[in-house]
């Protein structure tokens, strides 16, 4: 997967990229990361979240005792769009199928989604991100529970954001504990 991934054309953003960011971490991880995509920092090094908002996210992470080499982390998009624009549709739709495949191969038991991207996509709706935190979603056959958080890189324009974020991360971390009691 590592490979076909980074051989992939399917959309036009390998183009104007430098490398593909498949992800890291543990591939046996029981908690599965996933943001929108990589910016100048990733891109450059070929790792997700190593900018600003990476180290506002393994704060995240180590805040629910999670060290980074931990969890597998990943993007909605394995490339990056210029100028950091948004991903568009048809970029998502021909991406989020190696997502897919990263998911059916880590197998865990609870995905955070950081942002509106990675939450909308993930769950295939159009709800706000303030609509679809709180609530315990579900993702592809295996049903695996998924909660949704804000992106780092917004809490770092709206740090009076952050107290909620913690409320999220305390939430998925009592969701895994209440999954993990469940033999599978
Ligand atoms: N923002 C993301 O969503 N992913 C990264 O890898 C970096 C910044």
């Amino acid at each position: 997967l590592v490979e076909r991934v980074a051989a992939c054309t399917r959309c036009g953003l390998r183009a104007g990229c430098t490398q593909t960011v498949f992800g890291v971490g543990d591939r046996a991880a029981e908690w599965l990361v996933v943001g929108e995509a990589p910016g100048a920092e990733e891109d450059a090094c070929g790792e997700p979240f190593t900018g600003p908002a990476g180290q506002l996210l393994d704060a995240m992470l180590a805040a629910i005792d999670l060290p980074r080499q931990s969890v597998f982390i990943t993007n909605a998009l394995k490339c990056r769009p210029p100028e950091d624009r948004d991903p568009r549709p048809a970029e998502l739709a021909e991406c989020l199928p190696y997502l897919a495949e990263q998911v059916a191969m880590v197998k865990p038991k609870i995905i955070l989604a950081f942002g509106r991207v990675a939450a909308q996509n993930l769950l295939a709706t159009d709800a706000t991100l303030g609509a679809l935190r709180g609530v315990v979603h579900h993702y592809g056959p295996s049903s695996i529970p998924v909660v949704v958080t804000y992106h780092p890189a917004y809490l770092l324009r709206s740090p009076g954001e952050k107290r909620k974020a913690w409320e999220d991360l305390k939430f998925a971390r009592r969701t895994h504990a209440a999954n993990d009691a469940v033999p599978s």
